[in-house]
């Protein structure tokens, strides 16, 4: 659908989208001003109200009050209780995802895992313009001297297709890594081709899932992912900061063993006995304390998301996004924006990239007026749609913004 085709492009026609969107009443469940046009929920997602009242709950009573024995009445536990609550919306079954730590530490633990599961073999497929921390992490794996990288350089807006993949792997391919959906066009990867591909050459798959959870429909049982990892704070509105979380398929979990052996992650841990033995499942993934402030609000996040449903989730970062592209065609194309983001709406997340040669300033203009977008260098000006918190009406009034500066 083109929302534009339905009816002329006016700010009325964009509150009668807003009107008729069954997840309005979302907006209202997160603090968020009025006055600010905030497009860069996939950088940070809002504050849920419930998050301050069950923050409050914890401080007070469960840390002033019960003390040392909160541990016991269900801290250490939260990693995989608020984990399985996350891998229903994810495709994962129980015990097969845990949170901990950041996104770059557990994208670490489950590279250097698969390549220990793959002995002898030493390549790693990955693409250039995957995000940052996962190139940085494979980087530093490769130079300790235990695998090499093969960069493929894809389309900056489509990413990476089958057929490149197939290029490149082979018999000495240990895993192939890919954001799902990548953070700068949003493109969406194939995950169950690709996968089947890897699986074919014998390899296993991590993939980065930051920019899908809580934007588009993840299978990591169905589509054969091996290994995932993601953060909790953009859709799933976790805070700054919040912790990240690690899938691996229970298939894998007897074998696995990650590097950093923490008490947390050992068998038996309060034995404090001598050497380390990973524990059973998934809690192996731990390390260290989990953090249980941060925990909370990540649950209160994947509550919110959970009842909003993610098949309602995806049609609107669907419906957000087209709207985003048909109104920069016809309002902003003209002034030399260009979309740099997939038009199969299929095949893209929840944000949308416009190029312009200006972008740089542009954002910065934006954001000095109110409309919170981000930047990504060289030329992209990315607006995040996330389907709870933002209206259509944001959308045209952030591409009213853009029209009024550059006019
Ligand atoms: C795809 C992707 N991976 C990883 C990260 C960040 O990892 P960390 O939680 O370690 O800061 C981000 C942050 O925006 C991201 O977009």
């Amino acid at each position: 659908m083109n929302p534009l085709k339905l009816a002329p492009a006016t700010r009325e026609h964009a509150r009668s989208l807003d009107s008729g969107d069954p997840l309005r009443d979302f907006r209202d469940r997160f603090l968020l001003d009025d006055d600010v046009i905030y497009l860069d929920g996939n950088s940070l997602g809002a504050l849920p109200r419930t998050t301050v009242e069950r923050m409050r709950e914890v401080v007070s009573e469960q840390w002033g009050n019960r003390l040392i024995r909160g541990w016991d009445e269900g801290w250490l536990e939260l990693p995989l209780t608020v984990g399985d609550r996350l891998g229903s919306l994810l495709g994962a079954g129980a015990g097969e995802l845990v949170i901990a730590d950041s996104t770059t530490v557990c994208f670490y633990k489950l590279a250097r895992a698969a390549l220990d599961l793959r002995p002898g073999r030493r390549q790693i497929v990955t693409d250039l313009d995957n995000f940052p921390t996962d190139r940085y992490v494979l980087e530093g794996i490769a130079q300790a001297g235990d695998a090499h990288i093969d960069w493929l350089r894809c389309d900056r807006t489509l990413g990476p297709r089958v057929e490149d993949v197939a290029a490149v792997i082979g018999a000495n391919t240990a895993l192939v890594t890919f954001s799902h959906v990548s953070y700068r066009s949003g493109f969406m990867a194939a995950m169950a081709a690709i996968s089947r591909l890897a699986h074919e050459a014998g390899a296993l798959t991590l993939w980065d899932l930051s920019h899908s959870a809580g934007s588009v429909p993840v299978a990591l049982h169905e589509d054969g992912a091996d290994l995932a990892v993601g953060c909790t704070y953009k859709y799933l509105s976790g805070g700054p900061g919040a912790p990240a979380y690690m899938y691996a398929d229970r298939r894998l979990l007897a074998e696995l063993r990650q590097p950093i052996w923490g008490w947390l992650g050992r068998r038996d841990p309060f034995a404090m006995g001598p050497g380390y033995l990973p524990a059973d499942g998934i809690r192996r993934l731990l390390s260290g304390s989990p953090p249980v402030l941060a925990l909370t609000a990540v649950d209160e996040g994947i509550k919110l998301v959970a009842e909003a449903g993610m098949e309602r989730i995806h049609a609107k970062a669907m419906a957000l996004t087209d709207f985003a592209i048909a109104l920069v065609d016809a309002r902003l194309a003209q002034l030399h924006f260009s979309i740099a983001s997939p038009r199969n709406r299929l095949r893209r997340g929840a944000h949308v990239a416009v190029a312009h040669g200006e972008a740089e300033a542009l954002c910065a203009e934006l954001i000095a007026r109110g409309v919170i977008v981000d930047f990504r260098g060289p030329d992209v000006i990315r607006l995040g749609l996330s389907p709870l918190t933002t209206r259509f009406v944001d959308v045209w009034d952030a591409v009213e913004a853009l029209r009024a500066l550059v006019d």
